[in-house]
C-alpha cells in the first residue's frame, strides 16, 4: 500500500456498520475478519485511514453498544469497560487514590480532546509499545476480557501484546473489559522474600474469574504506584515511559514490578532490576542500581522520535525517578496520592458517553458507495443530510453547512484547531465520521454568540486581551475553553495550559490566551 500524506477528505471508501449488540459485532467481526476494523474513539484509525496505512473494507462502529463504558468495583478489583475513554479514567478519584499510575498515565497522555476521544480499549489493541495506558497496565498485573465467537476468554495483558502494532486478539474477537486486580499486599510475617503478585484464577474453563480474598496494601498505604513519560512535547507520543508499583514495609521494598514503554517490541517488563529491588532497604543507590540492570533489559531503536542511545540513558533515571515517587506514595494516604495523580476536574464515573444518548436499536450497514441520512442540529438548527460513510464531520460543517468557524489545520488531531463540541463534549471534528455523529448536537464557535448577536463573554475576552494574532487557531481555542470553564470554573495558569495543550497558536498568543480565560473566569 501506498502511504501518503493526507488531505482534508478521508479518500478511502468503506462499508460502515453500526451494531445493535454485542453479539451481532461479534458476528460482523467474525465474517468480515482482517477486512474489517473496529471503530471506538477513531483517534488512531481514522489517522491510520487518512495516512492510507489502513484501507479496512468494512469499519465497524462500537461507540454506540452498550454495557463497554464505565468502571465498576467489584471482588476489589476494578472493571474497566473497553470504551471508557482516558480522560474518565484520568479523572477517576479511585483510579487516582490506587491505581495512581494507571492515572498518571492518563494526565500524560496527548491532548485534552484526544483523552477524551481516545479509549483504553483503543489504546491496547492498537499494539503500539508507545501505548501510555499499556506500562502501567501490565505494572498491575491487568487481565483483559475478549470475546469472540468461541466464547469469552481472559489473558494477561503481557500475553495480549505479541510485537509492534500486534496483539494476542484473534478473528473476530473484540476487547470488553480491562480487569484490574486488587493491590498487591505485604507478605504475612515480615519483609524479605518475593511477593508473588496477586493472581485470578480461572473457573469453569476459563468464563467466571474468582479473586483471591482482598488485600489491600492500599487501604494503609503500603502500596505506591508511579508513571512517568519523557516526549518531544507534552501532547506525543513517548519517547520513553515506565510504570512501577510497589509494596514498602517499613524500610523495604517487598515486591515491586516495573514495565517499560517506547523501548522495546512491546512494553516489557525487568525482571532483573525487579529482582535487585526486594527484599532491599530503599534507598537512591539502590533505585540507581535498578536502573543500570533495567538498562541491558530493554531493547530501543533508533526512530523519527528519538535514538537507541538516548532511550538507553534515560531508562536508567526514569527508573530512579519512577521508584522514588512510588516509594514516597506508599507512605502516603489515598487523598494526597489523589492529589498527586489528578487535577480539580470532574470525576466522569460511571461515565456517560457522549453517544449514549443514541443507542441504535437495529445493527444498520451503509454500503460504500451509498449515502445514508443523518440529522444534525448544529448550534440549536436541525439538519437533515445525506453523508457518505467516508465524509467527515469537519467536512461536512465546513462544506455543506458552511460553518467556517472550525479550521482544517493538520487533519491528524495535532493542532486542535477544527475543535467543536458533540453532545456537550470538545471533539476534533478532522477525527469524527459524520455518519457516527447521526442524532448529534453540536456546538461551533458561530454558536457562542447570543441569539441577539452579542459575542459570549469568552469571546469578549479574547478581544479585550488582544488573544489572537492571525485567528487561525481561535475557533478551536475558544471551542476548547468553553469546555474548561465548564468543568473547572475557576482554572489556574497550570490548568489552563494543561487543557489547551493539544491546541497549537502558531503565533505565540499563548501568555494572552491564557490570560483572556483567567480575566473571563473571574468576571463570572
Ligand atoms: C494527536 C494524537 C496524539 C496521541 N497521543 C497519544 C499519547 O500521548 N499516548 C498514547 O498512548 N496514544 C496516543 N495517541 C494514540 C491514540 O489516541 C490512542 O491509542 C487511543 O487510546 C486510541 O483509542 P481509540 O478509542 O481512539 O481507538 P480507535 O482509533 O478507535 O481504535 C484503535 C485500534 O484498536 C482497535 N480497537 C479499538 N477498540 C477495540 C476493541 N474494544 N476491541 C478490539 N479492537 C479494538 C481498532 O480497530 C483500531 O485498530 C495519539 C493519537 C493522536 C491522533
Ligand atoms: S485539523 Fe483537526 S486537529 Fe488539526
Ligand atoms: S492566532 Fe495565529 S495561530 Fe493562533
Amino acid at each position: 500500500m501506498n502511504e501518503m500524506t493526507n488531505s482534508h477528505i478521508l479518500v478511502h471508501e468503506f462499508e460502515y456498520m453500526e451494531p445493535a449488540s454485542l453479539e451481532e459485532a461479534i458476528r460482523l467481526l467474525n465474517e468480515y475478519g482482517d477486512r474489517a476494523q473496529v471503530l471506538a474513539g477513531g483517534t488512531y484509525l481514522l489517522t491510520q485511514m487518512k495516512m492510507e496505512r489502513l484501507a479496512p473494507e468494512y469499519v465497524i462502529n462500537i461507540g454506540k453498544l452498550p454495557g463497554l463504558d464505565g468502571i465498576v468495583s467489584q471482588d476489589s478489583s476494578l472493571h474497566i469497560g473497553a470504551r471508557t475513554t482516558i480522560r474518565t479514567l484520568r479523572n477517576s478519584s479511585q483510579v487516582q487514590a490506587d491505581y495512581t499510575a494507571l492515572a498518571e498515565a492518563c494526565a500524560a497522555f496527548g491532548s485534552t480532546q484526544i483523552q477524551m476521544m481516545g479509549t483504553i480499549g483503543g489504546n491496547l489493541c492498537n499494539g503500539s509499545p508507545a501505548s501510555d495506558t499499556v506500562p502501567a497496565l501490565v505494572a498491575f498485573d491487568a487481565q483483559l476480557v475478549l470475546v469472540g465467537p468461541a466464547g469469552e476468554r481472559l489473558v494477561p495483558v503481557a500475553e495480549f501484546l505479541v510485537g509492534p502494532g500486534k496483539t494476542a486478539l484473534q478473528s473476530g474477537e473484540l476487547l470488553v473489559t480491562v480487569q484490574l486486580p486488587p493491590l498487591p499486599s505485604p507478605p504475612r510475617g515480615g519483609a524479605g522474600g518475593e511477593v508473588s503478585p496477586p493472581s485470578l484464577h480461572r473457573e469453569g474453563g476459563g468464563g467466571e474469574v474468582s479473586l483471591p480474598s482482598p488485600p489491600r496494601g492500599g487501604a494503609g498505604g503500603e502500596v505506591g504506584s508511579a508513571f512517568i513519560k519523557i516526549a518531544r512535547v507534552a501532547a506525543d507520543l513517548a519517547k520513553a515511559s515506565v510504570a512501577a508499583v510497589l509494596v514498602r514495609e517499613g524500610d523495604r521494598i517487598v515486591h515491586c514490578r516495573l514495565a517499560f514503554g517506547s523501548v522495546g517490541p512491546t512494553v516489557l517488563r525487568t525482571p532483573k532490576a525487579e529482582a535487585v529491588l526486594i527484599g532491599q532497604p530503599f534507598s537512591s543507590a539502590l533505585a540507581l542500581e535498578a536502573g543500570q540492570v533495567a538498562v541491558e533489559e530493554v531493547s530501543p531503536i533508533d526512530d523519527v522520535r528519538s535514538t537507541a542511545w538516548y532511550r538507553r540513558e534515560v531508562v536508567k533515571a526514569l527508573t530512579h525517578d519512577v521508584l522514588y515517587k512510588a516509594w514516597e506514595r506508599a507512605g502516603q494516604d489515598a487523598g494526597c496520592r489523589m492529589q498527586d495523580a489528578g487535577c480539580r476536574m470532574q470525576d466522569l464515573t460511571p461515565h456517560v458517553s457522549r453517544f449514549t444518548h443514541h443507542v441504535s436499536r437495529f445493527t444498520f450497514h451503509v454500503s460504500r458507495f451509498a449515502e445514508h441520512e443523518i440529522t444534525l442540529t448544529v448550534n440549536g438548527v436541525k439538519h437533515r443530510l445525506q453523508v457518505a460513510p467516508n465524509e467527515l464531520l469537519l467536512n461536512v460543517l465546513r462544506e455543506r453547512l458552511e460553518l467556517t468557524g472550525a479550521k482544517y489545520g493538520c487533519g491528524l488531531g495535532e493542532c486542535g484547531a477544527c475543535t467543536v463540541h458533540l453532545n456537550g463534549a470538545p471533539v476534533l471534528a478532522c477525527l469524527v465520521l459524520a455518519i457516527s455523529a447521526d442524532g448529534g448536537e453540536v456546538l461551533t464557535v458561530e454558536g457562542l454568540q447570543r441569539p441577539d448577536g452579542t459575542l459570549d463573554p469568552l469571546q469578549e475576552a479574547f478581544i479585550e486581551h488582544a488573544a489572537f494574532q492571525c485567528g487561525y487557531c481561535t475557533p478551536g481555542m475558544l471551542m476548547m475553553s468553553k469546555s474548561l470553564l465548564n468543568e473547572i470554573p475557576s482554572p489556574t495558569e497550570d490548568e489552563i495550559r494543561d487543557y489547551l495543550r493539544g491546541n497549537r497558536c502558531r503565533c505565540t498568543g499563548f501568555v494572552s490566551i491564557a490570560r483572556a480565560v483567567m480575566s473571563c473566569a473571574q468576571e463570572r
